[in-house]
C-alpha cells in the first residue's frame, strides 16, 4: 500500500506536490469512489485508480466468485477425469485457482483468484475466516445435540472451537433436519465429521458464505468477478 500522490507522481502524470493538487480537487476516483483527502493509500496492483476518467493503471489481480456444484473435484487438473474446476472457468480468459477447497459432493462458495498472497490468508487458520454452510441431515435432530455442535464436538483431530448453529426446519416426512453452521476452523470434512460426531449423517452440504462474501442470487455451475466493494472488504479482512 502507498500513498496515492506516490502513485500517480510514480505512473508519470504529475509531479508528487501536483498529484496532491489533483487529488484535493476531486479528480481521482479509487475503486468507483472519490478520493479528495491526502493521506489514502492505496495498492496500484489491485485497486482501480482513475484520474480524469482514465485509468492510472491496469489492474493485474482478478477475484471471482464461483457456485462448484455437487460432483466437481476442486481442482485444476484431475487424473481420474472428472469434472473439475477447469471446466468451469475456460471463459474467463486468464488463470485463476481456488481459494481453499469443497469436498467433491460439497456444493456452494469457492473464491478463485490470481492472488496467491490473498489465497494463502484465507486459507490460513490464524485469520479465523467464518464460513457459513447450509446443511441437510438425515433423522430429527434434538436441540440437544444442535447444542453440542455449538460447543464443540471431539473429532480425532481434537475437540471444534464454537460454532453458530441456526436451526431451518425439521421435514418429518423425510424425516431430515436443516440448519446453518458457521466455522472458522478449516479442517478437512469438518462440517461432515461433526455431524457424524452428533450421530447425524450429511445428506446436502452447501457453503453459502464466506467471510464477508455471500452466494446469494449465483447460478450453480457460474462464475462472476467481484464488485469493487466485494474486493475491498475482502482486502480489510
Ligand atoms: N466441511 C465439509 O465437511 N466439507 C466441505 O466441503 C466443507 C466443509
Amino acid at each position: 500500500m502507498e500513498r496515492l500522490q506516490k502513485i500517480i507522481a510514480a505512473a508519470g502524470i504529475a509531479s508528487r506536490r501536483e498529484a496532491e493538487k489533483i487529488i484535493l480537487a476531486g479528480r481521482v476516483k479509487v475503486n468507483s469512489k472519490v478520493v479528495n483527502e491526502l493521506g489514502v493509500k492505496a495498492d496500484p496492483s489491485r485497486d482501480k485508480i482513475i484520474v480524469d476518467g482514465k485509468p492510472l493503471m491496469a489492474k493485474t489481480k482478478s477475484y471471482y466468485m464461483f457456485y462448484k456444484p455437487r460432483g466437481v473435484v476442486t481442482t485444476m487438473k484431475d487424473p481420474e477425469g472428472r469434472k473439475c474446476i477447469s471446466d468451469f472457468v475456460k471463459g474467463l480468459g486468464e488463470r485463476v485457482y481456488p481459494v481453499g477447497r469443497l469436498d467433491y459432493n460439497t456444493e456452494g462458495l469457492l473464491l478463485l483468484t490470481n492472488d496467491g498472497e490473498l489465497a494463502q490468508k484465507l486459507t490460513h487458520p490464524s485469520y479465523e475466516i467464518r464460513k457459513t454452510y447450509r446443511v441437510k441431515v438425515l433423522g430429527i435432530v434434538p436441540l440437544a445435540k444442535l447444542d453440542k455442535l455449538r460447543m464443540g464436538v471431539e473429532l480425532e483431530d481434537g475437540l471444534t472451537a464454537p460454532a453458530t448453529v441456526d436451526l431451518i426446519g425439521y421435514d418429518r416426512e423425510r424425516e431430515m433436519t436443516e440448519f446453518n453452521i458457521t466455522i472458522h476452523e478449516g479442517r478437512n470434512r469438518q462440517v461432515r465429521r461433526m455431524c457424524d460426531a452428533i450421530g447425524f449423517p450429511v445428506r446436502d452440504l452447501q457453503r453459502t458464505k464466506m467471510g464477508p462474501l455471500a452466494l446469494r442470487g449465483l447460478g450453480r455451475g457460474k462464475v462472476r468477478e467481484l464488485d469493487d466493494d466485494e474486493v475491498q472488504l475482502l482486502m480489510k479482512i
